[in-house]
């Protein structure tokens, strides 16, 4: 079976992006990457993909939601993609965009659902003052960071952390686990 075929979108910096886009590069992620795609097009992740030879693609939402969902819709159907890869992808998807891929959209989240999610998950555990927070790989559904997981690790709040501390651990565990759990999905489905 060939690998599949995954579309990227991303808001920002895109290092979990530019992880993802390595390993499939290096062939240790089994996927292909057929474009990167952003809501915003001065996205610094934009410019890293383009300069790490992906193709790029701008989805504007200045017309509304609607359109602009149209517009992903569309790339996804006409490149063939089968998996949908949210990497820091700040626009909450419509309970239509997201019925039409049922299943083919994965996400990743800055703490361990369903404790915190929204935008804020590492900023609302902070200030819950819980112990341990961490990171969530999991499949989309109509709800907001919500959906069957398909993988979850514990990030420690340490004495003397400051936020920007446990920040950073956190996305060192999003950077090795996003690959990893998407590595067993789509491994698992390589074997159906
Ligand atoms: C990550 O923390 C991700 O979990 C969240 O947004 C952040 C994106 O970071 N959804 P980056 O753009 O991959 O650096």
């Amino acid at each position: 079976m060939p690998n599949p075929r995954i579309a990227i979108l991303i808001s920002g910096t895109g290092t979990n992006m530019e992880v993802l886009l390595k390993a499939c590069a290096s062939g240790e992620l089994p996927a292909h990457t057929v474009f990167v795609g952003s809501d915003k097009e001065t996205a610094k992740g934009l410019a890293t993909a383009h300069n790490l030879g992906a193709e790029t693609k701008f989805f504007s939402y200045k017309s509304g939601r609607r359109a602009a969902e149209e517009a992903i819709a569309k790339a996804v159907r006409e490149n063939n993609i089968e998996w949908i890869v949210l990497a820091g992808y700040m626009r909450i998807l419509s309970p239509e965009f997201v019925h039409e891929f049922a299943g083919k959209i994965i996400n990743i989240h800055p703490a361990l659902l369903p404790a915190f999610p929204g935008a804020h998950g590492i900023q609302d555990a902070w200030e819950a003052g819980v112990s341990t927070t961490g990171v969530t790989v999991h499949i989309v559904d109509e709800e907001v960071d919500h959906g069957p997981i398909l993988a979850q690790e514990e990030v420690k709040r340490l004495d003397g952390d400051t936020i920007e501390d446990l920040e950073a651990r956190i996305h060192k565990t999003e950077h090795r686990i996003y690959k990893a759990a998407l590595k067993n999905f789509f491994e698992a489905r390589n074997k159906k």
